[in-house]
């Protein structure tokens, strides 16, 4: 079976990486490279390893996690769809057509009015990746430049971010640490509403509450 490593070091993928990282940077987005990649894939193997699936799925929804957002460099809007059909055309005959099909739908399905839960592989990647907020992820920008925008601001307070899964009272759990001395909470649910329902859907389909704790406040 062929792993995260491998899908890691594919020339081709790396690239596809680089450029979309490039052309979102280019558009001001927020970190959509290497970083937030690694820590997407992270995040999706061991909320799979935490909720019991095998380590073939646990393999699978990293890689699918690393590769849910190279599809950026061909249309943002599309970013699922396109990210899909190249995984289809780097591995289509590396990877068991199986694996292949579920990697593809969890790429597809991690975006907008796509995101369905029919396998548990897609459920894991969007609760991996709706979940990256970080002060990490704004980009080299200046202060007054951080303050024009309010999804760098929020990332920007954001000093802590955890995800966790309670097996026992069934919770998966977002923890953060916001600075409300640099953007006031409210401003976190004027962009992140959307995210942490799909979150909670996500997190339902997979027989487990959604959890969202800001500052010691248990909000959800
Ligand atoms: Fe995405
Ligand atoms: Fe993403």
């Amino acid at each position: 079976m062929i792993t995260l490593n491998q899908v890691r070091k594919n020339p081709q993928v790396e690239e596809f990486i680089k450029q979309s990282a490039n052309s979102l940077t280019f558009e001001g987005y927020t970190d959509h490279g290497l970083s937030h990649l690694d820590l997407v894939a992270d995040r999706a193997r061991n909320i799979a390893k935490e909720i019991g699936l095998s380590p073939r799925e646990q393999e699978l929804s990293a890689i699918a996690a690393f590769c849910h957002d190279m599809g950026n460099f061909l249309s943002r809007t599309n970013h699922h769809y396109f990210g899909a059909l190249l995984f289809q055309q780097v591995f289509g005959n590396t990877f068991e057509p199986g694996d292949v099909s579920l990697i593809m739908q969890a790429i597809a399905n991690h975006d907008k009015k796509e995101m369905k839960f029919c396998n548990k592989i897609s459920a894991v990647v969007v609760l991996a990746d709706k979940s990256d907020v970080r002060r990490s992820r704004v980009l080299e920008k200046k202060l007054d430049h951080i303050k024009l925008d309010i999804h760098d601001r929020v990332n920007y307070a954001t000093t802590m971010s955890k995800l966790g899964v309670n097996k026992k009272s069934k919770v998966i759990s977002l923890v953060l640490k916001i600075d409300t001395g640099f953007v006031p909470v409210i401003e976190y649910f004027e962009i992140f509403t959307e995210r942490m329902v799909y979150c909670r859907e996500a997190a339902q389909s997979l027989g487990y509450k959604f959890g969202l704790v800001i500052n010691n406040f248990k909000l959800l």
